[in-house]
């Protein structure tokens, strides 16, 4: 739309950086053009194929956690014919997790849409499900859910229904940080549809709603140019990570702001429902727009949109290029932490919503760079 946030983007960028400085280049550990799934049998594979259940080009790996030497991954049902919304990579292949039976559309108990999930310190992880597959007829959606997977004992322990008023059926739950107290849990979830946080109390099973208009795309920050193609996308809150247990950091995709605001006002229900003019923290703007974020120590890492990097932020400390690769790195989407190494994933997204990805070279791939 307005070209002028992305001269601006460039702009800022040249002022900041100018290449990543002398450290270790990530290396990609998977990649694909498309990814296929492990199948119950060589024959429902063949089905899936010629009955549409799946469709090779419409799977898109964004969501990524490393636990134990485990890599779980998840595709969103943006399009039709995504056969499984979570999986774990074996041997470069996405095997359904937990099993088949949970990823089936239409059925409420089931899986339906899943962006992301978290993995907290105790080896549960925490899943959040929008409720609808895109493509699927509901006769009425599936609510939207919190799910609490125990992967040792491999079982559920939570599974929290989101009252509509707190997270109504039009919701994309996005992205989702765990903040492990000494009393309790709180998860903290993006909803990039309706412009709000939405924090979960575990002992508790409560959830509420925080709202603040730097949660809605900023004008201006809609067109973002990667390797010279042009994508425009009108994204609120989206990515976030949480520092410390103090902060927790957001960003709208359509943006260059980054803000911030304590995890002592989202814990209290009374406050994070009130104003938040005061509690909100204003950083310096990013050269790009970015998608996933997390915190390692104290520094943010984000991927920069328009410039195929990921930057590194300390708190009132400048922005500084990390990695960058125009080849693997287009749309740099979710990050984990796992044995030393910053994980993440890379799945050049604006293709993938343009009907433009490649046929003959890997569109997805999982990387990590030594921390
Ligand atoms: C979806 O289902 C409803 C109710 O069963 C039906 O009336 C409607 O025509 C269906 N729409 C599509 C696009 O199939
Ligand atoms: C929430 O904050 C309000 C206002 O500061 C305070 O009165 C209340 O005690 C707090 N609630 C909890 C549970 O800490
Ligand atoms: C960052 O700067 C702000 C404003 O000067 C200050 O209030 C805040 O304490 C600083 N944070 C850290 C972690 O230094």
């Amino acid at each position: 739309m307005s070209p002028m946030g992305a001269s601006f983007a460039l702009l800022v960028s040249s002022l900041l950086v100018g290449s990543p400085s002398a450290q270790p280049q990530p290396e990609v550990v998977h990649e694909w053009t498309f990814v296929d799934y492990v199948w119950p049998d060589e024959e429902s594979r063949i089905e899936a194929l010629q009955n549409g259940d799946y469709i090779p080009e419409n799977c898109a790996i964004t969501g990524l956690k490393v636990y134990n030497g485990d890599i779980f991954v998840t595709t969103p049902r943006w399009k039709p014919g995504v056969p499984a919304a979570l999986s774990r990579v074996v041997d470069g292949v996405l095997a359904p997790y937990p099993r088949w039976e949970l990823q089936e559309i239409g059925n409420c108990h089931a899986f339906q849409f899943v962006q992301s999930m978290e993995i907290d310190a105790l080896g549960r992880m925490w899943i959040i499900d929008t409720g609808r597959a895109e493509g699927f007829n509901y006769s009425e959606p599936c609510p939207a859910k919190l799910r609490v997977w125990d992967i040792a004992d491999e079982r559920f322990i939570r599974m929290h229904e989101f009252p509509s008023s707190v997270v109504p059926p039009t919701n994309f739950l996005n992205d989702i940080v765990v903040d492990l107290t000494e009393e309790d849990a709180y998860a903290y979830i993006t909803d990039a549809n309706e412009a709000a946080l939405i924090v979960y109390r575990y002992r508790r099973d409560e959830s509420w709603v925080a709202r603040h208009e730097v949660m809605l795309p900023t004008p201006g920050a809609e067109t973002i140019i990667i390797n010279g193609v042009e994508f425009s996308t009108n994204t609120a809150i989206d990515g976030i990570a949480l520092w410390n247990s103090e902060q927790v950091y957001f960003c709208p995709l359509t943006s260059f702001e980054l803000y911030s605001i304590p995890t002592e006002i989202l814990r209290n229900e009374t406050l994070a429902t009130g104003n938040l003019d005061d509690y909100i923290i204003e950083h310096p703007q990013r050269p790009s727009q970015a998608d996933g974020m997390v915190v390692v120590g104290d520094t943010l890492y984000f991927g920069s949109l328009a410039e195929n990097a990921i930057y590194s932020y300390r708190v009132n400390n400048s922005y500084e290029m990390v990695a960058r690769d125009d080849v693997t790195m287009e749309w740099v989407d979710t990050f984990a932490v796992s044995d030393g190494y910053l994980w993440f994933t890379t799945n050049r997204l604006h293709l993938f919503f343009l009907g433009q990805l490649a046929e003959d070279e890997p569109n997805f791939r999982i990387m990590r760079v030594p921390l």
